[in-house]
Formats: structure tokens, sequence, C-alpha cells
């Protein structure tokens, strides 16, 4: 399976941190937005991956990211999106990268406590079809929001006033071949843009959108408070990881009883 990170887009909630760089290239705690995404999906045992940049900075995450070797990686990929016509319009880009592989395409200001792992393993024995990730939220109307029945997505609605669930749908999909064909099926919402929701709802109207809820705590970081929430969160779980392994290794140097 391949893997892209989307990093297109304008950072427009953003401004003016995003004045003269990238969304994306702004800190999380102690690392670029960027790589979060790219850790994750390396940590799904994805090698094979492809960025799609966006803006006019598109040069810098050549120079932050090189070919990975802070990942473990032989190569990465790039593409760059010009101007911002939804996240849809930025996966359009990856056709020729995915050359008919599956693929798993992550948003790059999505920031996941857990792993993504198991969602991989089960998509690689669904037959066809696509698998995305939920996660129940306060705040769905923020969102693409789930209905589910079953082991099915029924439907999904991009931002609603009034959400039919708390079920918020991450920006991790999952998808096999065909979603390119679907891309290109779809004409701009109304704010313009092609929309990844539209894409999964061709998928629901197939019967081929299938779903898991992501373990531990998941945030985006498109916003001034959901950038501040998710350094925070890194924060805490950077303390708690510390905290754990100081308390391994006191316990390694406890004389046996
Ligand atoms: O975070 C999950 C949510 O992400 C989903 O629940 C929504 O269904 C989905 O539409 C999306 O909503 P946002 O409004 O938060 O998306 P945003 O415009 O902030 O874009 C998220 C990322 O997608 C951004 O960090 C980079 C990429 N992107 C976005 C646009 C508009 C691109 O690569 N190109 C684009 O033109």
């Amino acid at each position: 399976m391949k893997g892209i990170v989307l990093a297109g887009g304008s950072g427009s909630r953003l401004f003016p941190l995003t004045k003269i760089t990238n969304k994306h290239l702004l800190p999380i705690y102690d690392r670029p937005m960027i790589y979060y995404p790219i850790q994750t999906l390396v940590d799904a045992g994805i090698r094979d991956i492809l960025i799609v940049t966006g803006g006019r900075n598109s040069g810098d995450f050549l120079r932050l990211l090189g070919n990975g070797r802070e990942f473990g990686l032989k190569h990465i990929n790039y593409t760059c999106q010009e101007g911002e016509g939804g996240i849809a319009d930025a996966l359009a880009l990856a056709e020729h990268f995915a050359d008919g592989h599956r693929i798993c395409v992550i948003l790059g200001d999505n920031i996941i406590q857990g792993g993504i792992r198991e969602a991989v393993a089960r998509f690689r024995k669904q037959r066809s079809g696509a698998h995305i990730l939920l996660k129940e939220v306060a705040d769905p109307e923020r969102f693409g929001v789930a209905e589910i029945s079953g082991f099915k997505v029924r439907a999904i609605e991009e931002k609603p006033l009034r959400p039919k669930s708390n079920y918020a749908v991450t920006g991790v999909y999952l998808y096999d071949a065909t979603v390119f064909e679907k891309v290109r099926s779809l004409t701009p919402s109304a704010r313009g843009e092609l929309e990844i929701t539209d894409v999964n709802n061709a998928y629901i109207r197939e019967d081929g959108l299938t779903y898991s809820f992501l373990d531990g705590w998941w945030t985006d970081a498109g916003t001034f408070d959901s950038l501040l929430r998710a350094a925070n969160l890194v924060a805490q779980s950077a303390a708690e990881t510390q905290t754990a392994a100081a308390g391994a290794a006191a316990a390694l140097t406890l004389p046996a009883q």
C-alpha cells in the first residue's frame, strides 16, 4: 500500500501564522506539523510516500524532509498543488504515484496519538471499496459527520449545522484504485472545493465504505484553538512516556526481594 500526505491549501484560518510559511511547517510542540502524519504512515508499515505540498513554500518541504532519512525512509516523493481546490483536488495529483495500488491518505494537519496499523491491516483484507476512521467528538459540526449502521457507513455530511451523530470522520482514508475515477466525477461544492466527503459518499453509493474507530486522542491543527490543543496533547503524551520510562528504569535498579 502506498501513502499520501495532503499538505496543500492556504491555511487561511491560521493567518498571519501562515502569511510567510505553510501551515504544515508550523510547530506542534517539538516537531513540525508534517512530521506527525508522516510518522503515522511509517508506523503503519507504509514506506512509499508522496507528499502533496502547496502554496509558495513547496521548496521548504524538500529542505526540511529531504529523502526522509529521519523517518528511516530511502526516499520521499513530492508534488505540488496549484491553488487550493480542495482535499480531493490535492488527491487527484497522486494518481500517477498510486499507479493502480491501494492508498492510505492522511491529511497533513491530523495528529493521532495511537496508530492506524490495525485499520490498514483490516483494509488489506477488504476485497474492494474504502475504509475510514471515525472518532467520537463533542463538536461534530466542525467535521465530516458519519451516520453508521452495522459495519457500513450510510451517509456523511460535511460540517452539518445539525449533526446526526457525534462521529467525526478523521483525516485518514483508505481507498482502492477506483478512487481517482470518483475524484474525476466530482463538481465543486458551495465553498468552491472538491470535497473528500463527496468521494466517500461515492463509495457509500456502491455500498463500499467500511469504518473503524480510532483509539487514543485525535485532533486536527488547522485553527488557533486546535493548533494549541495539538501541542498540549503531544506535550502531555511525551511527559507520560518519560514518566513511564523513568518508572521502568527505577524498577530495574531495585534490588531483588
Ligand atoms: O480533519 C478532518 C476533517 O478534514 C474532516 O472531518 C472533513 O470531512 C474534511 O473536509 C477536512 O475538513 P477541514 O475543513 O478541516 O479541512 P481543511 O480545509 O482544513 O484541510 C485539511 C488538510 O487537507 C490541510 O491541512 C491540507 C489538505 N488540503 C486542504 C485543502 C483545502 C490540501 O492538501 N489542499 C486543499 O486545497
